[in-house]
């Protein structure tokens, strides 16, 4: 029940989030640096009257990779053409959309992790050199036939970008990686999505249900739309901290933000290892997961959050991760103090 109810926090709704993105960089809360290059980027690309260069956006779910991508185009004055890597599944796809557009354009393609490889290498060159040597007719007609493509834009988006090939990495102009949010930056968030959908909220609610989200925007949102629906029933429509706090409590959603499989992660350290050092291997075969989401999608949030620590062994749990679970720390145990 739990479990299902944090899974559908986590959930895009299209609507929702289209209501609720912001379209420029100067509404775009946090991630600074990031910010800050692809400012840059864009501004000596306009300044040479050039096309940006490749872009790729990597980083979990829900921190804004796609927004970036609508923001970079917002910035550039160009169109955007938006697909997805399993979408495209013949080269003919990727030959549809490449000569369809207009010089400048971004092409979006969204979890680039997951094209095709027989795709992926006409990428290449489209990307390098702005053509595409696509074969036509079978057999002994067979020929190659190079079709000119206007100047563009690529930008990819990843949440796994450690599945990302070596070659078509090396092809982004820039490479830019998301992390998890600070509670004060999700708080500004929940308070420009609340000016936005007219809720009425104050600064401690906000902080109290920016704590909650896992450090993703994403969650933040979701969260504050089930917050006021609580409100709207028990506190004519205005949420403030204790408010915040049953709401959230009522939802069962975590005090630390942690979701269910964050949880079994770190459990599985402290109780099967025995605190760690664990590999990242028997780490993910005791929760069920992959290893490589474990590493790309978890444990970021856990390490930045300081629950899990990162050695050479392998992963080690906190103080602060026996604390939230609860539990003693090992080396305290058994101890007179
Ligand atoms: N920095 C931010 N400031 C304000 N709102 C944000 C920010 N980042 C993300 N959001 C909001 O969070 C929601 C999710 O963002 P977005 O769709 O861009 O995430 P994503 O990284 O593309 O996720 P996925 O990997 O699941 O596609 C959107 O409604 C977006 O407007
Ligand atoms: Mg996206």
């Amino acid at each position: 029940m739990k479990e299902k109810f944090s899974a559908e926090l986590a959930k895009k709704d299209p609507e929702f989030e289209l209501s609720l993105r912001p379209s420029k960089f100067r509404d775009f809360i946090g991630q600074v640096k990031v910010k800050e290059r692809l400012e840059l980027f864009v501004e000596a690309a306009r300044g040479r009257k050039d096309v940006l260069e490749h872009v790729l956006l990597a980083g979990p779910p829900g921190l804004g990779k796609t927004t970036l991508a609508y923001i970079l185009a917002d910035a550039m004055g160009v169109n955007i053409r938006v697909t997805s890597g399993p979408i495209i599944d013949k080269p003919g796809d990727l030959a549809g959309i490449l000569t369809s557009i207009e010089p400048g354009d971004i092409v979006f393609i969204d979890e680039i992790h997951r094209i095709q490889k027989s795709v992926e290498e006409y990428l290449y060159s489209a990307m390098e050199d702005f053509v595409l040597d696509i074969m036509i007719d079978q057999g002994p007609n067979a020929r190659s036939v190079r079709l000119n493509l206007p100047k563009f834009t690529l930008v990819g988006a990843t949440t796994r970008s450690g599945l990302l090939s070596a070659p078509l990495r090396s092809r982004f102009g820039m490479n830019v990686r998301l992390n998890y949010y600070p509670a004060g930056e999700l708080q500004e968030v929940i308070l420009r999505s609340a000016r936005i959908l007219n809720v009425d909220i104050d600064d401690e609610g906000a902080r109290e249900i920016a704590g909650r989200s896992r450090g993703t925007p994403r969650i933040a949102n979701n969260l504050l739309r089930r917050v006021r629906d609580y409100a709207q029933v028990k506190a004519d429509n205005r949420i403030v901290r204790s408010i915040a706090d049953q709401a959230l409590e009522m939802l069962e959603i975590d005090k630390h933000g942690l979701d269910e499989m964050d949880k079994r992660i770190l459990l599985a350290v402290v109780q099967k290892f025995g605190g760690g050092p664990v590999g990242v291997n028997s780490l993910a075969v005791s929760v069920g997961e992959e290893p490589d989401t474990i590493e790309e999608v978890y444990e970021p949030y856990l390490i930045q959050e300081g629950y899990l620590k990162r050695t050479p062994q392998g992963r080690v749990a906190t103080e602060l991760c026996f604390q939230c679970l609860g539990l003693k720390p090992r080396d305290r145990q058994g101890s007179l103090l």
